[in-house]
């Protein structure tokens, strides 16, 4: 089908949940895709931060080729081979202890607040608030808009569900003065994502740890986007010294299949018992397999190493073109990179995506980058070849 032929369909029998789309992409190899016309692109968005292994990985496929001709699905109700293999790879990686699989980062945040809210009752204090952030993003699930603080996704859907309790970003008297007898957690990302590629003062996540150390609280870090080595190690909670206590994640962890993951210490974990939390699709025989694959490539190609080197040179590159056109500043870690504009920047991610770099503007201003994690500095200088080719027809 040509591109034509694909909107007309899907517009004719989807729901409007995603606006009128230009592109419908049918192929895709590395860090490139094809559309359903023939024209190549380089992937800067990587999927929304799915794509950590850029499309195709052959690991990733043979791996879903194997599992596929074996067994595709039993449900919980049985032990599983590959979720018991990938559950060991992600504890064998960090501090935590026990992980609950699902199917996307709402479901993992939505077993997070639920965790954090079961284990705080069991240990005797019936507190069940969370404290969010401004212009956080955690999921579309009734609990998880209710986490993201930011109204617009609330408007139509209300009432929002109870016990959740908003703070500015980056800001810890502010989360401080916010605690009370009824607090159990605090939810945060590591790095806000959707919300303009905000990254947090140093500092900022020890002292979440700290609050929630002095006053019996559950840290959440969500780690949906940050997760798979996209800052450099394999979770990003790693780089700020602390061990939190709940990390959810989703996006990279399948190599493109649909998979979360909400991992937590011990003690939390050991609130959820037979017949608290469960769901049916969760860690299947197929994800599992892939995430093995995935999680097995990142670590043994040190990707997340990769990550580091690619992003800061990206970082370099982005910020040498801030003295002829109008960017204010280079946000983020790894590759996960925003470039803030003093111009509205949907304009210039609409004329990369023309010129052939597909990329995305959050928060009318941001220009966002998440790209594989292996890509090349080869890579990056043809991306930015392409941003100041837009830069200059736009801006
Ligand atoms: C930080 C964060 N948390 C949660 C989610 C929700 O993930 P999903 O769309 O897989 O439910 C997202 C999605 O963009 C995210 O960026």
């Amino acid at each position: 089908m040509t591109t034509a032929e694909i909107k007309a369909m899907a517009t004719e029998n989807i729901m409007n949940t995603y606006g009128e789309r230009s592109l419908a992409f049918v192929r895709g190899e590395g860090a490139y895709l094809w559309d359903a016309d023939g024209k190549k692109y380089l992937d800067f968005l990587g999927g929304l931060a799915v794509n950590g292994l850029g499309h195709c990985h052959p690991n990733v496929v043979a791996a879903v080729r194997e599992q596929a001709g074996k067994l595709l699905h039993v449900s919980n109700l049985y032990y599983i081979e590959p979720q018991a293999e990938l559950a060991k790879l992600l504890i064998d990686n960090c501090d935590l202890d026990k992980c609950f699989f699902c199917n996307s980062g709402a479901e993992a945040n939505e077993a997070g607040i639920k965790l954090a809210r079961k284990f705080t009752r069991d240990q005797g204090r019936e507190a069940y608030e969370i404290i969010t952030m401004d212009n956080s993003f955690h999921g579309r699930t009734m609990a998880t808009i209710t986490a993201t603080a930011q109204p617009k996704y609330h408007k139509g859907f209300e009432p929002m569900v109870p016990g959740f309790t908003y703070v500015p970003y980056d800001d810890l008297p502010a989360v401080e003065a916010a605690i009370s007898e009824k607090t159990c957690g605090i939810l945060v990302e590591t790095i806000q994502s959707e919300g303009g590629v905000n990254t947090p003062s140093t500092g900022y996540i020890q002292g979440l740890r700290d609050l929630c150390d002095e006053h019996s609280l559950v840290l959440i870090l969500d780690e949906v986007q940050t997760a798979m080595g996209r800052l450099g190690p394999l979770f990003g909670y790693q780089s700020y010294g602390i061990i939190p206590d709940i990390i959810t994640m989703a996006k990279s962890l399948g190599g493109g299949t649909p998979i979360g993951a909400m991992l937590a210490k011990e003690e939390v974990a050991a609130s959820f018992v037979p017949g608290t939390h469960a769901a049916t699709f969760g860690g299947n025989p197929l994800v599992t397999a892939a995430a093995c694959a995935t999680v097995k490539t990142i670590l043994d190609e040190k990707l997340g190493e990769n990550a580091v080197e690619v992003g800061d040179y990206l970082e370099t590159k982005l910020l040498a073109l801030k003295d002829r056109y109008p960017i204010k500043e280079v946000r983020g870690k790894g590759l996960l990179r925003g470039v803030v504009l003093s111009v509205d920047a949907n304009a210039l991610a609409a004329k990369c995506i023309e010129n052939g770099l597909i990329t995305i503007c959050t928060n009318d201003y941001v220009l966002r980058f998440l790209p594989p994690l292996n890509i090349t500095t080869a890579h990056v200088d043809e991306a930015i070849s392409i941003v100041e080719k837009s830069l200059a027809e736009t801006v």
